[in-house]
């Protein structure tokens, strides 16, 4: 049997962080072992929100292709490539807008959280929201049906997401006749990473996270700074590391000594600025390959520019086999 395709991606308004690494890429690389994996720079749903920042968007195009290189994603196993230069993803978006309501989009809990979340750009009450944000989750199915997505790794914060391409594709197939694969999600098996300061999530603007290309200095500084058992006053007090963001830390990169980490906050034989240290090594122990080939990529922008060319030259052959299908279906294969 032919192996599935996975369709997997970010929007490109940032550098990625261990939050994305521990939620998503990590797991990414795994599975482009196991299937035929797309990578979407999704630029065209990164200006839902951005319209009016698209040098924010051009700038971090290339940064998110970086960090997805550089933490194992491979240009012969994965087809990593940018949204808005396969036009047959607008077309497709524009086709499957007539199967979808305007007060099912408004009852998306994803997309009515993410509105009430970004007061500045739609309104107190969301009143000034645009019909290209409430409609991301119909190019969104356009992003996964191109490619005849079969699998999309997701976080629970996008599943009502997905839930809406599966309605979609549904409406489509019994409308028009079998045509589109119906995604399943993938759940990732890891949760969302808390931030340093112990929100429940590591984000840009929560100013918690660690960034995938920070340096030796940032990571320094920022793990000096985490939030520790605020029970523990003095440097040989016993702690409890459970509620310790140094140790949640340690919990995801120091695995060797974790059980020794454990005992010694417990028994207060451990100081915290000692035990900072050591995650501090750590983790730029576990940056390093990441940050070399980070590194090989900076200096090395044509390859990048390559690897994005070939990648949405292979992503548009395969969209437009899609849309062939589609349009034939649809009854609009004119003069085919
Ligand atoms: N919505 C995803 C996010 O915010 C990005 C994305 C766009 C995506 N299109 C996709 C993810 C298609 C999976 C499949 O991170």
């Amino acid at each position: 049997m032919d192996k599935k395709n996975i369709l997997t991606g970010d929007r490109p308004t940032g550098r990625l962080h261990l939050g994305h690494y521990f939620g998503a890429l990590k797991n990414r690389v795994e599975l482009q072992e196991k299937y035929n994996t797309y990578v979407i720079i999704a630029d065209v749903q990164a200006l839902t929100d951005n319209f009016n920042k698209p040098e924010k968007v051009r700038e971090n195009i290339r940064e998110v292709a970086i960090d997805n290189l550089s933490v194992g994603i491979d240009p012969e196993k994965s087809v990593i490539f940018i949204q808005s230069m396969i036009p047959e993803i607008a077309e497709l978006t524009v086709f499957y807008s007539n199967l979808v309501t305007i007060s099912r989009l408004y009852r998306n809990p994803t997309v009515k959280s993410e509105i009430a979340q970004k007061k500045g750009l739609f309104g107190e009450k969301g009143e000034g929201v645009t019909y290209g944000f409430l409609g991301y989750p119909v190019s969104q199915a356009a992003d996964i049906t191109a490619f005849d997505g079969a699998l999309v790794p997701v976080g629970e914060d996008q599943l009502p997401v997905l839930e809406q391409t599966r309605e979609i594709v549904r409406k489509f197939n019994h409308t028009y006749g079998d045509t589109l694969i119906e995604p399943e999600h993938l759940l990732s098996s890891s949760p969302r990473i808390k931030g340093l300061d112990g929100n429940e999530k590591m984000g840009k603007s929560l100013g918690n996270a660690i960034y995938l290309a920070d340096s030796k200095e940032e990571v320094s500084a920022k793990i000096m700074n985490a939030v520790t058992d605020p029970q523990k006053i003095k440097k040989d007090d016993p702690a409890d590391p459970d509620v310790c963001m140094v140790y949640y830390y340690h919990k995801l990169i120091s695995k060797d000594n974790l059980a020794t980490i454990n005992s010694e906050c417990r028994n207060g034989s451990r100081g915290c600025v000692n035990c900072k240290k050591e995650l501090i090594a750590n983790m730029l122990e576990f940056l390093k390959p990441i940050q070399e080939k980070r590194k090989y990529y900076e200096d090395h922008p044509e390859v990048v520019d390559k690897i994005l060319i070939e990648g949405t030259n292979k992503a548009r052959k395969k969209a437009s086999e899609v849309m062939k299908r589609v349009k034939k279906n649809m009854k609009i294969d004119y003069y085919e």
